[in-house]
């Protein structure tokens, strides 16, 4: 049997390739596009509370977390401005864990430093999901990453998906990554030299033996079903002459319908700064904003198996 009541969501390689697809299965349960409007989803967390840690800004993953939660019957708190909160009088991280674990049962936290949801699950006795830590990853990102890739291919094995922009320290491309090597995906890295996937994921790549290539343009005969585009991550830069000689080496600008006409979907966590133009979001491979409502189906099926509230499949014996 599956395990996922009462457990953390904090790395994307703690979940097996079955369990993922377990997740993006559950996730089709709140979707209106596989099921009619299920009455019963209402409650199924009825009388439980997300607290909402978010020390970094967010739109999508706070606002989808507090919809989803809602939607599935639960009550919110949290804050997304710690100098709100007696963190600005200088409480401890962990003492503010501590105290939000103790009027919730399940924590969402975004933090600016790469480990730190690993550093509140130490501490709370409640799941922690974590919803972005700095650089590192951004494990429920990937899972309607994942979901998306699904959705519109209809199978992960046997794809190619094109990752762009800023792979040093985008948290989405690093989690995608990992998860993608589970499944026969090949991966191309597209990113300035100075931008480009860390070894220490290339390593887990090469010990999964997965086929990958690296480009520091994008290919005039890409070949790939997806086209992951990332923001170039900014804030994580420490000397921003760095940052600006970088920013606009990635763009795709108008002229990048030639790829969606030839069947190229084009993904973005967003949020987009200039690195996708607007002219092309009418195009209908472009998938970005549908990939972004994907994210509360999988955030209500998260929750309601973290909580125990959906049960998991039991597993064949082999
Ligand atoms: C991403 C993030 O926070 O890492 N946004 C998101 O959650 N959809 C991507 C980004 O900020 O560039």
């Amino acid at each position: 049997m599956y395990n996922f009541k009462g457990r953390d969501i904090i790395d994307i390689n703690d979940f097996s390739k079955e369990e993922l697809l377990f997740i993006l299965k559950t996730a089709k349960k709140f979707d209106p596009q596989y099921v009619k409007r299920d009455r019963s989803n209402y409650t199924i967390a009825q009388g439980k509370i997300a607290a909402l840690l978010f020390f970094e800004p967010s739109t999508r993953t706070e606002q989808s977390f507090k919809s989803a939660a809602q939607k599935i019957g639960m009550g919110i708190i949290g804050f997304d401005d710690p100098e709100a909160t007696s963190i600005h009088k200088g409480e401890s991280f962990s003492d503010t864990v501590r105290i939000m674990n103790s009027y919730a049962d399940v924590l969402v936290m975004r933090h600016p430093e790469s480990g730190a949801a690993k550093k509140a699950a130490d501490v709370a006795d409640i799941p922690v999901i974590n919803a972005g830590d700095g650089a590192n990853q951004h494990p429920t990102q990937t899972m309607l990453d994942l979901y998306t890739i699904m959705k519109e291919a209809g199978h992960l094995d046997g794809i190619t998906v094109a990752l762009m922009g800023d792979l040093k320290y985008g948290r989405t491309v690093h989690a995608l990554s990992l998860a993608l090597s589970h499944f026969k995906v090949k991966q191309i890295f597209i990113s300035h030299s100075t931008l480009s996937m860390p070894d220490e994921f290339l390593q887990i790549l090469d010990q999964r033996k997965v086929i990958y290539e690296q480009f520091d343009h994008l290919p005039d005969n890409l070949q790939a079903d997806f086209l992951y585009q990332t923001r170039v991550q900014k804030e994580r830069f420490k000397d921003l002459n760095e940052y600006k000689k970088v920013k606009d080496k990635f763009i795709l600008d108008a002229s990048f319908k030639k790829y969606l006409d030839k069947g190229v979907k084009l993904m973005h966590p967003l949020p987009r700064i200039n690195e996708v133009d607007p002219s092309l979001d009418s195009h209908p491979n472009a998938i970005y904003f549908s990939q972004a409502r994907n994210g509360l189906y999988i955030r209500e099926a998260l929750l309601g198996l973290v909580l125990g509230r959906i049960d998991p499949p039991v597993a064949r014996s082999s």
